[in-house]
């Protein structure tokens, strides 16, 4: 497929890139920064401005598409990373309006250049616990794609505005737009840093309600997407079916959820953050797992 990545600069955006090349997309990289990663060109663009979002959809590639004279092909697909990915970086009602105002830009613009499918970045930080004031307990576990998403923060908010704007442009063009839940993202390098820290206290995972994923299986999620055909709007919990902590879930429901009612019989390290729907539905199955990670030499 002929994609255009916007975020594509970032801290998951480089891996999932990396992954969807080797699968044999062509990418077009959107972001305000460039990415150093082979045969991948970025588009310095700001996706708050609404022209420079509908210029992009209709460009080329790269200057090797130049060759064919036949003028710049379609996309097939929009992948929207870009955003302020916390709160705590702006001021939180810039982190809201560059979320927004970016997300509605790029959605727009890539409908009315014809492209029928997107896959956008939405957060685990919807449900309410991440950037909570004080301790915010899950109303149920594991926690699924229905968990109400009632957060507190300008970060989460702006997600919870995207899905519902993602939700309202689908509704009128009935193209496939999917949205990921994604958990805390874990680059390669980063398991040998921190999960030690994970193990020897648990409490530091318990805003990301004990999940993760590794930047790689994202990429592979979003392939999941890409390839999968006529969901209409769908959103999707991204996480490894492992928790995030050397502790049986048994245990971490213990120690950390005594009143938080459990709704299935759960596996001895399952994750408490849902990913049945992901993999039901578009074929999700992460690879890379901390203890294989930290195992390696
Ligand atoms: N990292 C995580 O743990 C995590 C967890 C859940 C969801 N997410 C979401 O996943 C996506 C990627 O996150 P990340 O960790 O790679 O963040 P990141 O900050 O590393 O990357 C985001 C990229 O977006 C770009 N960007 C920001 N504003 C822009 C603008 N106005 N126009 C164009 N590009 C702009 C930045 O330059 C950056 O390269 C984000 O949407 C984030 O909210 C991340």
């Amino acid at each position: 497929m002929r994609i255009v990545f916007t975020g594509g600069s970032g801290k998951a955006g480089k891996h999932a890139i990396a992954y969807l090349k080797a699968r044999g997309h062509v990418v077009l990289n959107v972001d305000l920064t460039a990415v150093d990663l082979p045969g991948v060109q970025t588009r310095i663009a700001d996706m708050t401005d609404a022209g420079q979002m509908h210029d992009v959809m209709h460009s080329y590639a790269g200057l090797d598409e130049l060759g064919t004279g036949n003028g710049p092909q379609p996309f097939d697909a929009v992948v929207h990373f870009a955003a302020v990915p916390r709160i705590l970086i702006h001021p939180d009602n810039e982190t809201f309006r560059i979320n927004t105002v970016g997300t509605y830009n790029v959605i727009d613009a890539a409908l009315k250049a014809g492209i029928r499918k997107i896959v956008f970045a939405s957060s685990e930080t919807t449900y309410g616990v991440c950037f909570a004031d004080g301790h915010r307990l899950p109303d149920y576990l594991p926690v699924d794609e229905d968990h109400p998403t009632v957060p507190e923060d300008s970060y989460a908010m702006s997600k919870v505005c995207n899905e519902a704007t993602a939700r309202s442009f689908q509704a009128r063009t009935h193209a496939d737009i999917y949205g990921l839940r994604i958990n805390n993202v874990i680059e390669p390098h980063e398991y040998k840093e921190i999960f030690p820290r994970f193990v020897e206290d648990p409490s530091l995972r318990e805003r990301n309600i004990f999940g993760y994923i590794d930047a790689r299986d994202l990429g592979h999620m979003v392939d999941c997407c890409l390839r999968t055909d006529g969901l209409g709007y769908e959103i999707f919990n991204v996480a490894n079916p492992d928790l995030s902590v050397d502790m049986t879930t048994q245990a971490l429901c213990a120690q950390f959820y005594p009143d938080v009612p459990v709704r299935e019989e759960l596996e001895v390290h399952q994750t408490v953050y849902a990913i049945d729907r992901a993999r039901r539905l578009v074929g999700f199955a992460p690879q890379h797992d901390w203890r294989s990670e930290l195992a390696k030499g």
